[in-house]
């Protein structure tokens, strides 16, 4: 891949056509699914056909964008085109429940679709301001994730013990098949890649999906950006060896005081990088914040199928564990603040106010 580029699609789309690589098949096999409209949206974001707190915002948007041009009969009034459109997105914030963007993402679309009723009369026309507004999430989420690499790339490249060159823990799959394109967490450490300072990225299995093993390493290898798969078990044992300059993971909902929800095991990392003095920074576009939150407390935590742990390829292959067992399989953790040494978004660094635990993330958007 050139210099700048983005990388691998896990979203295809095309004005009326939207295909998802199916991420459950990685890395063995490369498939697109054809979604047709929001009900298959709805079904491919639950079934973890994509996944990734960006990429599921925007598949649900296009997924509606193209029931919305492939429709057979349009809505004939305002009232009928708005309750076509909101109804569905309201279904769609109903497929995963932690992450932010996606209901982020509906929240704009429906308050930008009404809006637009006050100033038409004309139905089809709600449907085409709907649809440009969807397309135009697409293209935001590649340019705010390059911003996010920019700026964690220069804040990480001061942290180099070895030659000017860093060494880096990530999490989970944060990349271009979490987002429409570049990633977050591995956008950042793409662009340090792209500056020649990345020594080498380790990453996790991310147990029990396997995002890192399947995921991120597929990225990776696809990229030849110099990289170490570690079982998440031996992450603390890594921190502790002395190799690893920062811990570099995303997010899926920060609430405003930093608290961050993401993968299951974030908050393992990040206790062992607090205890052993590393960095551990936590990259996510704004659209990951929720403003409405003033602590990570009530942030709804997913829970998987158990049968994700009782038996092996997360849940498809043969059984591994004891029948008859209870599982308990949270998909994401709550991160405390005070664990978290800044938060790279995709309008700059946000730190901690002197001497304070937590962030003021309300104080830096009223800022930018
Ligand atoms: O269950 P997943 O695979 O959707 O979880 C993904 C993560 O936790 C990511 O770290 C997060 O969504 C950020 S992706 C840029």
């Amino acid at each position: 891949m050139a210099a700048g580029e983005v990388g691998l699609q896990a979203i295809r789309y095309s004005r009326g056509r939207l295909q998802l690589l199916d991420q459950r098949k990685l890395p063995l096999e490369t498939i697109y699914i054809d979604v047709y409209d929001s009900s298959g949206g709805w079904h491919a974001i639950q079934d973890m056909v994509v996944r990734g707190a960006p990429a599921i915002a925007i598949a649900a948007a296009l997924s509606l964008a193209v029931e919305a041009v492939n429709l057979e009969t349009k809505p004939t009034s305002l009232d009928e085109a708005l309750h076509f459109l909101h109804t569905r997105l309201d279904h769609l914030v109903t497929s995963r429940p932690t992450a932010v963007n996606l209901l982020d993402a509906a929240t704009k679309l429906k308050n930008k679709t009404s809006d637009a009723a006050l100033r038409t009369s004309n139905a089809a026309e709600i449907l085409v301001v709907y649809v440009d507004a969807a397309e135009a999430m697409l293209a935001a989420d590649i340019a705010s994730n390059k911003a996010i690499g920019d700026y964690g790339a220069d804040l990480i490249s001061g942290q180099s013990k070895r030659d000017g060159k860093l060494s880096v823990l990530t999490h989970c799959n944060t990349g271009s098949l979490a987002t429409a394109a570049y990633g977050t967490a591995l956008g950042v450490i793409r662009s340090l890649n792209l500056q020649g300072k990345l020594n080498t990225v380790y990453c996790t299995e991310t147990r029990p999906f396997n995002q890192g093993s399947r995921l991120t390493a597929y990225e990776l290898v696809y990229e030849k950006i110099p990289a170490v798969l570690i079982a998440d078990s031996a992450a603390a044992a890594l921190q502790s060896s002395g190799k690893i300059d920062a811990v570099v993971v995303g997010a899926d909902r920060i609430a405003s005081n930093g608290d961050t929800a993401n993968k299951i095991g974030t908050y393992n990392l990040a206790l062992a990088a607090f205890h052993h003095g590393i960095p551990f920074y936590v990259a996510a576009p704004l659209t990951s914040i929720d403003t409405a939150l003033s602590s990570g407390d009530s942030i709804v935590i997913e829970e998987r199928s158990s049968k994700e742990l009782t038996h092996s390829h997360a849940g498809h292959g043969p059984q591994v564990a004891a029948s008859g067992i209870s599982v308990w399989n949270p998909a994401f953790d709550i991160t405390p603040a005070k664990l978290i040494t800044a938060i790279i978004t995709d309008k700059g660094i946000i730190t901690k106010p002197e001497g304070s635990l937590v962030f003021d993330i309300l104080g830096f958007l009223n800022a930018h």
